[in-house]
């Protein structure tokens, strides 16, 4: 199963709709850039390493569709289409690094003729989705080869093959050690408020045959102090320089009971994911998103809260370094100090 994939027929860009998960299996299509920027807006698509590979192939679009009829105009329309996708969602940064990644090959001095361009975007397009298959295998190996038998490991959001073009980054290590025959258990945080935990979490444990509960986000702390949690393993939509991540909102009240019961804190992220160019966490830009999601759940068919109630909503927080015990790379584990640890993974080199 691929999230997101390029319809070689058609010429469109294909994805899961994954808004209606797990009621419904659908896959929507789309012809034009601007489609593809309000999908990753309003989450047909979601995750970040998912919506790096969808606005790489909304670049192929936008290559595909313009009217350019020399290479000058195209590449200015590629601009103003990365522009548009990029401001999509500002916290993973998986979105802005495929653009530029685009937009970088695009400049190419080599490609002197549109069709040219066009098929080099849509080839590039295709090797970042690939690569990120490839590089969560890698991780997920990591990831794995870290954990005993029986682990019971509490589990944050969504960040599975829907997260991801496909396996998944946190909930990838999860499957490598199923795969292994280590026999996982997971607490699935149900996450609020677009339960990404209890709809999609949930939905591809039961794919895999991953033993799992789901629980209220606000039950993990009940669980790290049972002593009966082994290991809490979380993605990020954006790490720091110094190895502070974002992340799903919840996810720092997360870290700080883990810390407080000495339970092992894991994040699990592709170097893409890391923004070298950020020192710390706090320069990461936190997307708000509208308050109808916290508002509009109903118990009964009657709306919970009272008509005319405001609400925030947050979608990211940041958890400090001092309370990850490791991230796992695709080049391996890196532990503090992550100053310097992180740095070298993103070079390439083996931790
Ligand atoms: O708002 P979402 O559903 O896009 O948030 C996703 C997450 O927070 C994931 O944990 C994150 O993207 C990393 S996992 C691939």
């Amino acid at each position: 199963m691929r999230t997101v994939t390029w319809d070689y027929t058609h010429q469109q860009v294909k994805m899961i709709d994954q808004r209606l998960l797990p009621g419904e299996f659908r896959e929507v299509s789309f012809t034009r850039y601007e489609q593809v920027a309000d999908a990753i807006q309003t989450m047909v698509v979601r995750g970040a390493p998912a919506i790096g590979a969808s606005a790489a192939f909304g670049m192929a679009l936008a290559a595909q569709t313009s009217s350019a009829s020399d290479i000058q105009e195209m590449r200015a329309d590629l601009a103003a289409a990365g522009e548009v996708l990029r401001a999509a969602r500002p916290t993973a940064v998986n979105l802005a690094w495929a653009v530029e990644r685009m937009l970088e090959a695009a400049g190419d001095p080599g490609i002197d003729d549109v069709r040219s361009l066009q098929a080099g975007m849509l080839d590039l397009a295709q090797r970042i989705a690939d690569e990120d298959v490839e590089i969560n295998k890698r991780m997920a190996t990591h990831g794995a080869n870290m954990m005993q038998e029986n682990e019971v490991v509490i589990h944050h959001c969504n960040t599975g093959a829907l997260a991801t073009v496909d396996w998944g980054t946190a909930l990838g290590v999860i499957r490598m050690a199923h795969e292994q025959g280590k026999h996982p258990h997971v607490l699935v945080d149900e996450t609020r408020p677009r339960l990404q935990g209890a709809r999609l979490t949930a939905w591809e444990l039961e794919q895999y045959g991953v033993s799992y509960e789901i629980i209220t986000d606000n039950a993990a702390g009940y669980f790290l102090s049972s002593g009966k949690v082994d290991r809490v393993l979380v993605g990020a939509d954006r790490a720091a320089a110094n190895g502070d991540v974002a992340n799903k909102i919840g996810t720092y009240m997360l870290a700080l009971a883990a810390k407080d019961n000495q339970v092992p804190f894991f994040a699990v992220v592709p170097t893409s994911t890391v923004d070298l160019k950020i020192p710390e966490g706090k320069q990461i830009p936190i997307e708000e998103r509208n308050q109808d999601e916290v508002l509009n759940i109903e118990v009964k068919g009657e709306q919970v809260a009272p008509g005319g109630a405001a609400a925030r909503n947050p979608a990211f927080d940041i958890t400090p370094n001092r309370l990850i015990t490791g991230i796992v790379t695709e080049n391996g584990v890196v532990y503090p100090p992550f100053e310097m640890n992180l740095h070298q993974a993103v070079r390439g080199s083996q931790c």
